[in-house]
């Protein structure tokens, strides 16, 4: 299945985000061959779920703690965010690594908690300008990868995205090959080291209506994970039709 999920990242609040997901589900439908995940600010899902009352809507989070619960102010558990019916949740977003100093040891705590609610997790990794400028992007990335899973990862409920940093929000993205090419050797890692073939891997970084069609119809892409342009209704309906 194909995926396009939208990060609203800290924008729009209930009455905004309802406006917005509203007119999306007026101009496009989830069907068996692909599906949108809404990932917003998690104060604005239950009331967004409860106002759009839609089955076929699927709703995420953008984080979740690394703990269970107890004295974590300001954190929200996988368990919570379970229980308000998202399905989804975002990890290792290269913001919450460079602002929230989030490390690997941080994210496999939270891949833990998330994976015990069951919550399929959408795991971003990518690399700096820096790396790839040094032609070091997939080594970079491997290590993200083995850093945080091994043979005891419950891979069905893994996805990947792949997010060059410096393409986030930049208006800057890799060539077509070139994202071919990581995405290959993304799912080729998963296959050598943990025998799992054709893990699903998104691009993000950049992706609008004006490049999504060549990106998404690379042989190793398997949808999109869109930040600005998931903000607006029709522009993130137009990338859905090029999926
Ligand atoms: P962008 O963000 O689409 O605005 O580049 C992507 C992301 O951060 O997930």
């Amino acid at each position: 299945m194909k995926l396009l999920v939208a990060n609203w990242k800290m924008n729009k609040s209930y009455n905004d985000g309802l406006k917005t997901l509203q007119s999306v589900r007026k101009k496009i439908k989830n069907n068996k061959k692909k599906r949108y995940i809404i990932l917003p600010p998690i104060q604005s899902t239950l009331y967004i779920k409860d106002k759009l009352d839609a089955k076929d809507v699927f709703f995420g989070s953008q984080d979740c703690s690394q703990y269970n619960n107890g004295a974590f102010t300001g954190d929200i558990s996988a368990e919570m965010i379970k229980k308000i019916g998202c399905k989804y949740v975002l990890l290792g977003h290269s913001e919450r690594r460079s602002l929230y100093f989030e490390d690997s040891k941080v994210l496999f705590e939270k891949i833990k908690r998330a994976s015990e609610q069951k919550l399929k997790i959408i795991f971003c990794v990518g690399e700096r300008l820096y790396d790839y400028k040094k032609n070091k992007s997939i080594q970079f990335i491997i290590k993200q990868l083995l850093d945080v899973f091994n043979e005891k990862t419950n891979f069905g409920n893994i996805i990947l995205a792949y997010e060059p940093i410096w393409a986030i929000g930049t208006s800057i993205t890799p060539k077509a090959q070139e994202i071919d090419s990581i995405h290959f050797k993304i799912k080729k890692t998963i296959k050598d080291k943990f025998n799992i073939l054709n893990i699903p891997v998104l691009y993000g970084g950049s992706v609008k209506s004006s490049n999504s069609d060549e990106i998404f119809s690379l042989k190793h892409v398997d949808g999109g994970l869109i930040g600005g342009a998931s903000l607006i209704a029709s522009e993130f309906c137009k990338i859905y039709d090029t999926l």
